[in-house]
């Protein structure tokens, strides 16, 4: 029984969590794969075995210590800060939104888990080696705390069976660089962003879950810089005419991702009071202002065309995910359109002049957000 209970709507915790599990197969939305949900990555692990982190040996011992000294050790356990949930009293439309956004964050800190753990399996290096056995650490609590959360509405994710069932995309190397140090770089800027929200509305935050974002997202910091230092043993891949144009590549698919995914989920930024658009830009310039420790471009998010953009990507994608589910030829052919239009967004989008900036001699920051 609960406090919303009335003899017409009695519903029991055992009965919320049927209701619930019946209504979300989080399992099934976390294998699904589309453009939008987070994916599981292999690559060339021996290639990736091969690394020689000499050059940036200093950096490189200096970080290993501070993962080996765990400082998060006991953080990702619920103790007395861990209020009470009130699934039941939650507004069903963001008790959906809040839902999928956990198990995206779950898919997604799975998938760095999967990936990181593979890496370390799979190598020789003693250096390479110890750094994936931190992450893989790192990433297994995150993935498994935020399932707890889930868990305590009856819809945890199966884990194990995510790891048989969805689908790996092959990324080599470099490209595994680019996309999961900027991953790990904007997960930073995302968890301290709504953190500092939140620390200055605590009327807004619905749940106790945000109130571990802070140490959580140093973790992601320092994954990051793990990427930068690993980046920097070879300058070509930062340096280079084409990596610069892939790097390019990457920011701009991976920043309007992120602002299709965020700007389906209405219900759930209105509950913690936090304007989208600004919520978005926010961890595009924390996360560009980072980046300059290793990537020579940035993004220029403040041009006039970026956000118009931005807005016609959405709208191309969201009539994709229509046109799919309405199926058949008539489908098949919005389906099209819609892609090319996405399509043309994009290069859009890539086609807005990137400012260019020259990274530091010393690649190594601290999160001070
Ligand atoms: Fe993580
Ligand atoms: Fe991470």
């Amino acid at each position: 029984m609960n406090a919303h209970a009335t003899p017409e709507n009695d519903t029991t915790h055992g009965e919320l969590h049927a209701e619930l599990s019946g209504k979300f197969d989080t399992t099934a939305m976390a294998t699904e794969t589309t453009l939008l949900n987070p994916r599981f990555y292999t690559t060339d692990f021996d290639e990736m075995d091969r690394i020689d982190v000499t050059p940036v040996r200093e950096e490189w011992d200096k970080l290993i210590a501070q993962m080996k000294s765990d400082p998060n050790k006991g953080h990702f356990k619920k103790n007395a800060d861990w209020d009470k949930v009130d699934w039941d009293g939650m507004d069903p439309a963001l008790r959906a939104e809040f839902i999928d956004f956990l198990v995206s964050s779950c898919t997604a800190e799975f998938s760095g888990c999967v990936l990181y753990k593979e890496m370390k399996r799979r190598g020789n290096n003693p250096d390479i080696c110890e750094l994936f056995n931190y992450m893989a650490r790192d990433e297994a609590r995150h993935a498994g705390f935020i399932n707890d959360a889930l868990r305590e509405a009856g819809v945890a994710v199966n884990l194990g069976f995510l790891t048989k069932a969805k689908k790996y995309t092959y990324f080599r190397p470099k490209f595994i660089y680019y996309a999961t140090y900027l991953s790990e770089k904007i997960g930073y800027a995302r968890y301290i962003t709504i953190y500092r929200h939140l620390e200055a509305h605590p009327e807004q935050r619905f749940h106790p879950i945000f109130k571990w974002f802070r140490e959580w997202c140093n973790d992601e910091f320092s994954h990051g810089e793990a990427f930068a230092l690993l980046m920097r043993t070879d300058p070509k891949l930062t340096t280079s005419f084409a990596n610069k144009l892939w790097i390019r590549f990457f920011l701009t698919a991976v920043y309007s991702v992120m602002w299709v995914r965020d700007h389906a989920r209405t219900d759930f930024h209105n509950a913690l009071g936090v304007d989208i658009d600004w919520y978005d830009q926010e961890v595009y310039r924390k996360t560009s202002a980072i980046a300059r420790q290793v990537f020579p471009i940035e993004l220029d998010i403040d041009h006039p065309r970026w956000i118009p953009g931005l807005r016609r990507m959405t709208v191309a994608m969201n009539d994709m995910e229509k046109a799919r589910k309405a199926g058949g030829i008539g489908g098949k052919i919005a389906h099209l359109s819609a892609m090319a239009r996405a399509g043309l967004a994009f290069a859009g989008l890539y086609l807005i002049p990137v400012k260019h900036t020259t990274p530091p001699v010393n690649v190594r920051l601290e999160p001070i957000y």
